[in-house]
């Protein structure tokens, strides 16, 4: 049995990452306006991600047997400044997650749910490698700001690989849909 403070944080953040998924749409979007392809994939792909993130979070409430309430989402910022603004934003968002997730970690733990406590490890060190990508990419963008094509070879080199499967991530959702 799910702890029900776990289980209705848990439903909070399942509205997080969709937002999350929804502003990485709208930073790939911008991307691609701008005719920056590479920055444009990059978004496409983290937004599948979060997209994930939501998944795995229902798939998990399913399985405990606990209420899923399916959110409406936040609306994303679709307007940035310069070719910075989408990475810096990404950055924020990462960060506030980190601390969401951490704080669900410390919930199940205060309630000894450690079903939950367990569950929520392999987002704490997908937040250690979001948190990473995005600070490197913002230092990458940084300096190219003057020259956006600097960053596109970069992406290029750097991230042109789809995201390797990874065995040890929790169940989405459909998945197998
Ligand atoms: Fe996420
Ligand atoms: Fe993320």
């Amino acid at each position: 049995m799910a702890a029900d403070a776990f289980v209705s944080q848990l439903n909070e953040q399942i509205a997080q990452e969709f937002a999350a998924h929804q502003q990485y749409v709208a930073c790939a979007t911008y991307y691609d306006g701008e005719t920056l392809p590479q920055l444009a994939r990059f978004f496409y792909r983290q937004a599948l991600e979060e997209r994930d993130h939501a998944m795995m979070m229902v798939q998990y409430l399913l399985d405990a047997d606990a209420e899923v309430v399916i959110p409406g989402v936040a609306a994303p910022q679709v307007a940035f400044s310069d070719v910075v603004a989408p990475v810096s934003l990404a950055l924020a968002q990462e960060r506030r997650v980190t601390e969401q997730i951490n704080a669900l970690a410390g919930t199940a733990r205060d309630e000894r749910d450690f079903t939950s406590e367990q569950f929520m490890q392999w987002f704490i060190k997908e937040q250690v490698e979001e948190v990473a990508t995005m600070s490197d990419l913002l230092r990458v963008v940084e300096r190219s700001r003057d020259d956006p094509m600097e960053v596109e070879n970069f992406m290029a080199r750097e991230h042109s690989g789809g995201a390797a499967d990874d065995p040890t991530a929790p169940n989405a959702a459909g998945a197998g849909a």
